[in-house]
C-alpha cells in the first residue's frame, strides 16, 4: 500500500510577509496520513491499532486521546484516511489495543451486516477483527468510528475517528483538485473542552449534550492551511458529537457543494452557507484563483453553550493562499455519469409510508427514544426485505436530530413537506429534522420523508443467506449482525435514540 502523509500546509513557506504575520497566532493544519493503494484490486490495508495514546492539542501539553496507528505511522489522535477504490477487494485487521471494547463502524459505506462494524461487533481489549470488504459504491466521502453500546460519544470523542474515501473511474477523471493535503483538503471538523491542563475532557457540563468551547480542525486548534490559487476542494465531515455548523467564508463568496454523504451531485451547486450536522459530509470547491498572496477566512456559525439560545460565530479555518503557479484542476459543469433524476424518483416511490420513526425523550432528556423504546441490543426493531424501495417517515417534536441510517444511500424526499434544497438532492445517509424556529407553538412534528434501498443483508455469515418471508421473530437476532438507525448526536445515541434492524431477503 502506498503511503503518503505530505502536505504542503505543512510549513509557512512561500507565503509573504503579510501572511506569515496573519497566520503568526494559528497552528498549521494537521493532515491525517493516507493510506491508499492505486494500483491493486485486491489488497490488505495496514493493520490499524486502536490505542490510548497521549496527543498535543496544544504544544508541549500532553493530552490523553485515542488514536489508530499503522506500523508505519503513529496517529496520537484520530486515525489515518482510508482511501480505496469502487471494485476493490480489501482485507482489513483492527487491533483492539485499549483496555475496553470498542467498535469500528464504516458510516456511509453500503457493506452487508457482518462488516458494518455495529454494537454487535466488539473488539474485545487485545482482539483483533478481521473483515474483508467489497468496495461496490461510487466515489463518496465516508469515515469510520467506534459504535459501542452507550460508549460511542465518548470513544469519538477521545479520537477514535477518521475519513474513509471511494473514489471511482467516473470521479478519477473529473478534473477537480484531487492532490491529497495540497489542493484536496480533509476537514473534520469538531469541538473539544481543556481543563486547565490542557487535557481534552468529555463533560457535559450538566447539558444533555457535549458542547466543546474550542472548535478544531483534524485536531488542530485555530488551523490554518497553506493552499495553492486555483480551484481547491475541502472535503468536510462534521465529526462533531453535537454541534453543527453553518459553514461560509468571512468575505461573504460564494462556493460550490459538489458532493454529498454518499457521492456526487449532479451539477456543482453554488451557495454561499452550507449546513452540516454530526456526522454529516460534504464536499466544496472554492475558487481561489485570484486570491494569490491573500487570506481567505472559513467560518462558521454554530450554537453558543450557555442556555441563551444565541448564535456562536467562530474562524474554522484560515486559508493561506500563495502566490505561485495553479495546480490544474477544474470545476467541471456536470459530476455524475449517472444522472440522480430526484423528481422522478420521488415521483415513482412508494405511495405509501413503510415505517415510521418518532424521536423522543423522557422529561429530564435522560433518556432517549424511537417509537417510544430506547435501544436494546436484544431486540430487532424492524425487519426489512432487501433490494425494497421503501419511503421512511422520520419525525419528533423537539426537532434537530440528524437521523441515520446504516448500509444504504437515501434520497430525501422531503423535510417539512418541502423538497430539501438543491445540496441535499443527492445520496445522503443522514437526514435532519430542523430546529424549532423561535416562537413555534409546541405540539408541531419536525418530519422528514426518505427513500430507502438495501442492497446488503444482515446475515452474519457468508452464503448462508436463508430465504425467509415474513419473517418476524426476534430469536432471528443470532443469525444476523444487524444494521442501526439513530439519531447522529452521539449522546442522543447512547442515551437511547437508536433502532436495529435486520435485511433479509425475500422468498
Ligand atoms: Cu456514524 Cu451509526 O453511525
Ligand atoms: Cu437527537
Amino acid at each position: 500500500v502506498g503511503l503518503s502523509a505530505l502536505s504542503s500546509s505543512g510549513s509557512s513557506e512561500g507565503l509573504n510577509y503579510q501572511q506569515k504575520k496573519l497566520i503568526s497566532e494559528y497552528n498549521p493544519l494537521y493532515i491525517p496520513p493516507l493510506l491508499y493503494n492505486p494500483y491493486a484490486k485486491r489488497y490488505r490495508m495496514p493493520t490499524l491499532y486502536v490505542q490510548d495514546t497521549f496527543h498535543e492539542f496544544y504544544p508541549g501539553k500532553k493530552s490523553p486521546a485515542t488514536g489508530l496507528s499503522t506500523l508505519q505511522h503513529h496517529c496520537s489522535y484520530f486515525g489515518p484516511t482510508i482511501k480505496v477504490k469502487r471494485g476493490d477487494v480489501v482485507d482489513f485487521s483492527i487491533v483492539n489495543l485499549r483496555q475496553e471494547p470498542v467498535t469500528n463502524h464504516w458510516h456511509g459505506l453500503h457493506i452487508p451486516g457482518r462488516l458494518d462494524g455495529g454494537p454487535h461487533q466488539m473488539i474485545q481489549p487485545g482482539e483483533t477483527w478481521n473483515i474483508t470488504m467489497p468496495v461496490r459504491q461510487e466515489a463518496a466521502t465516508c469515515w469510520y468510528h467506534d459504535h459501542t453500546c452507550g460508549k460511542t460519544a465518548e470513544h469519538v470523542y477521545f479520537g477514535h475517528a477518521g475519513l474513509f474515501l471511494i473514489e471511482d473511474a467516473h470521479s478519477a477523471f473529473l478534473g477537480i483538485p484531487d492532490i491529497y493535503g495540497v489542493n484536496e483538503i480533509p476537514v473534520i471538523v469538531h469541538d473539544k473542552l481543556f481543563n486547565t491542563n490542557f487535557e481534552q475532557i468529555y463533560d457535559l457540563r450538566g447539558g444533555p449534550i457535549f458542547l466543546g468551547d474550542s472548535i478544531l480542525v483534524n485536531g488542530t486548534i485555530n488551523p490554518y492551511c497553506k493552499v495553492n490559487p486555483g480551484w481547491v476542494r475541502l472535503r468536510i465531515l462534521n465529526g462533531a458529537n453535537d454541534r453543527h455548523f453553518d459553514f461560509y467564508f468571512k468575505d461573504g463568496r460564494s462556493f460550490y457543494v459538489i458532493a454529498g454523504d454518499g457521492g456526487f451531485l449532479n451539477q456543482p451547486v453554488q451557495i454561499d452557507q452550507l449546513t452540516l450536522y454530526s456526522g454529516e459530509r460534504a464536499e466544496i470547491m472554492i475558487d481561489l484563483s485570484q486570491d494569490g498572496g491573500g487570506i481567505i477566512d472559513l467560518m462558521a456559525k454554530t450554537i453558543v453553550v450557555d442556555t441563551s439560545g444565541g448564535d456562536l460565530f467562530v474562524n474554522i479555518m484560515r486559508l493561506a493562499i500563495e502566490d505561485n503557479f495553479e495546480l490544474p484542476a477544474t470545476l467541471p459543469s456536470r459530476l455524475r455519469k449517472k444522472w440522480i433524476n430526484w423528481e422522478e424518483e420521488i415521483k415513482s416511490a412508494p405511495q405509501v409510508i413503510s415505517r415510521s420513526f418518532d424521536l423522543s425523550s423522557n422529561s429530564t432528556l435522560t433518556e432517549m427514544y424511537i417509537n417510544n423504546k430506547a435501544y436494546d441490543m436484544k431486540v430487532i426493531n424492524e425487519f426489512v426485505p432487501r433490494g425494497v424501495h421503501e419511503v421512511w417517515e422520520v419525525k419528533s417534536l423537539r426537532g434537530g436530530h440528524p437521523f441515520h441510517v446504516h448500509g444504504c444511500s437515501f434520497l430525501i424526499m422531503a423535510i417539512d413537506d418541502e423538497s430539501p434544497p438543491d445540496e441535499f438532492k443527492g445520496w445522503k445517509d443522514t437526514v435532519v429534522l430542523p430546529l424549532p424556529e423561535p416562537g413555534t407553538p409546541v405540539g408541531k412534528y419536525y418530519t422528514a420523508k426518505i427513500l430507502v434501498k438495501f442492497d446488503h443483508t444482515t446475515f452474519r455469515a457468508d452464503g448462508t443467506n436463508r430465504n425467509i418471508s415474513g419473517l418476524k421473530d426476534q430469536k432471528e437476532l443470532r443469525y444476523h449482525f444487524p444494521y442501526m438507525y439513530h439519531c447522529h448526536l452521539l449522546e442522543h445515541e447512547d442515551k437511547g435514540m437508536m433502532g436495529q434492524f435486520i435485511v433479509y431477503d425475500e422468498a
